[in-house]
């Protein structure tokens, strides 16, 4: 194993070549990384950030709702617009509706666990049927020039290694510009831990670029995966209610200290609170007031996660139903919190 490094590199596909200062990226995550938080993690430095999945059909069928979740591309950085489905017909025609819309990367979902996706054969259902999946991918790249890569677990209930090897030469060979991984099957569904020497074997495989995915919660996961190969990591649930985190990560992977319990200090408090009213902010004018409020609620409850007192706030979050209730919340908030700054132990 190299010593893991904060380098430059580069998703490719023909002529065309994005760059990036460093390994880490913001994985799509449906209810979690919307667009107004995605708006945040962008001005906080974030360089590629994905759509919530849509629905490959739903484009095909012009459902109006559907556009909230694809219609912004950041100024700054990369989108990548992440689809789902299990028709190469739809999926096409997505694929030419995320580069109309100006997203620079196309990932088509093969890991979803969750029951009303697979069903129809989508997401980790595609595991399944990979011929069916390696068609639907032809059909995508022939269909776009942005580059196009793949999230996957590494099985559905479980795949013999010799037929994920398969499966991953047979990606390969299509002409993808990387693959994701999220090192558990599907039937894991999120718990259970990442198998990360499955993760290393899978690496050297093929030279297709990796990208991992997978229980990364510190710097320390992140140089984990960096050093079994991958050549980025992308980072889901370690960063809900923390814009920072990326910002954070990196400098300490470069020698600063961690701060593991954050934000501990007032000036990390008071810059959690100023994000966290950006955040409502962006919600509001995205979704309007009324949407706005209930879309904010779970966010809010994540950056509340990091507060000693989040359980008598937490009961109430969600009754708030106007802007104005939520400031007066964060306004509450805001003094009890600076009231623990410096507390070692929440
Ligand atoms: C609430 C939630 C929603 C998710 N939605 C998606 C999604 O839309 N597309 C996708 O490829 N992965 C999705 N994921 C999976 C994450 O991108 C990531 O692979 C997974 O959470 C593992 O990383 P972690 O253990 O560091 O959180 C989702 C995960 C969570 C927790």
């Amino acid at each position: 194993m190299t010593d893991p490094n904060i380098e430059p590199w580069k998703i490719k596909r023909g002529s065309c070549e994005l760059s990036f200062d460093h390994p880490l990226i913001c994985a799509p995550m449906a209810g979690g990384l919307d667009t107004p938080y995605r708006m945040l993690l962008h001005r906080m430095g974030c360089q590629l950030s994905f759509t919530e999945m849509i629905s490959a059909r739903a484009l095909f069928e012009g459902i109006e709702r559907t556009k909230k979740f694809y219609s912004w591309v950041p100024l700054k950085g990369y989108s990548g617009a992440q689809i789902f489905g299990h028709d190469a017909e739809y999926l096409s025609f997505a694929a030419k509706e995320m580069e109309e819309a100006g997203h620079q990367i196309l990932d088509l979902n093969v890991g979803c666990p969750k029951r009303k996706v697979t069903r129809t054969g989508s997401g980790s259902a595609m595991l399944k049927d990979p011929e069916n999946l390696i068609h639907c991918i032809n059909t995508i790249l022939d269909s776009t020039n942005l580059p196009v890569g793949v999230k996957m677990r590494m099985g559905y209930h479980h795949l013999e290694e010799k037929d994920l090897k398969k499966l991953i030469k047979d990606l390969q060979g299509t002409g993808l510009s990387w693959i994701t991984m999220h090192s558990r099957t599907a039937f894991q569904q999120y718990s259970g831990t990442a198998d990360r020497d499955l993760f290393s074997r899978m690496v050297s495989w093929g030279d297709i670029p990796v990208i991992a995915s997978g229980d990364v919660r510190s710097p320390d996961d992140v140089k984990d995966y960096l050093k079994r190969g991958a050549t980025a990591v992308m980072v889901a649930r370690g960063h809900l209610g923390d814009p920072t985190w990326i910002d954070r990560a990196i400098a300490s992977i470069s020698g600063e200290e961690w701060t593991e319990r954050y934000p501990q200090t007032e000036d990390q408090i008071k810059l959690q609170l100023t994000l966290l009213r950006e955040h409502l902010d962006y919600s509001l004018k995205w979704y309007g007031e009324e949407r706005g409020c209930i879309e904010f609620r779970s966010h809010f409850s994540w950056y509340l996660k990091r507060f000693k007192d989040r359980r008598e706030y937490r009961n109430r979050l969600y009754s708030i139903k106007t802007g104005k209730e939520a400031i007066s919340m964060i306004e509450e908030i805001e003094n009890v919190w600076l009231g623990q700054a410096n507390m070692t132990k929440f």
